[in-house]
């Protein structure tokens, strides 16, 4: 397929927007300065919290904390890495008792309840055995990323 162009300058902090790249959902998520801050207080819930053994190619820009070229911008595909659903957004916390009370959102696939934070990384002892995937992207402006 043919890398997709996206348009991200109205998309606020906070918010997320889905573009379709060889067909599959590509998330952009802009995170505020407070999501950037939690994310490393996150590591020792996590499966692979460096990125360091996923079993799929990562870009070597992505293999950080944030799993960015940005800090601001998340850009991961939205399947699941167990059987391919879709994961639900930014997920908060609730009654569910496989949460952390102090959950700081992410994503929830609805299929086995795998759970991940804001840079897509897989949460520990959950079906998913992958953080979601980063696929090849580059800024070609401020506002412009070229995907794939
Ligand atoms: Fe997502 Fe199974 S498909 S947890």
């Amino acid at each position: 397929g043919a890398p997709v162009e996206a348009d991200i300058s109205a998309l606020k902090p906070g918010e997320k927007m889905t573009v379709e790249w060889r067909g599959k959902p590509v998330w952009i998520l802009r995170r505020t300065p407070e999501q950037i801050a939690e994310l490393p207080k996150l590591d020792g819930q996590l499966a692979d919290p460096q990125s360091a053994r996923t079993a799929y190619p990562i870009p070597a820009y992505a293999k950080n904390e944030g799993r960015s070229i940005k800090p601001e911008y998340l850009i991961v595909i939205g399947i699941c890495t167990h059987l391919g659903c879709s994961p639900s957004d930014k997920f908060v916390a609730g009654p569910q008792a496989s949460l952390p009370n102090d959950w700081p959102g992410g994503f929830l696939c609805p299929c086995h309840g795998s759970t991940f934070d804001l840079a897509g990384r897989v949460y520990k002892n959950k079906p998913a055995p992958d953080n979601l995937e980063v696929p090849p992207h580059m800024y070609l402006s401020e506002t412009k990323i070229l995907i794939g």
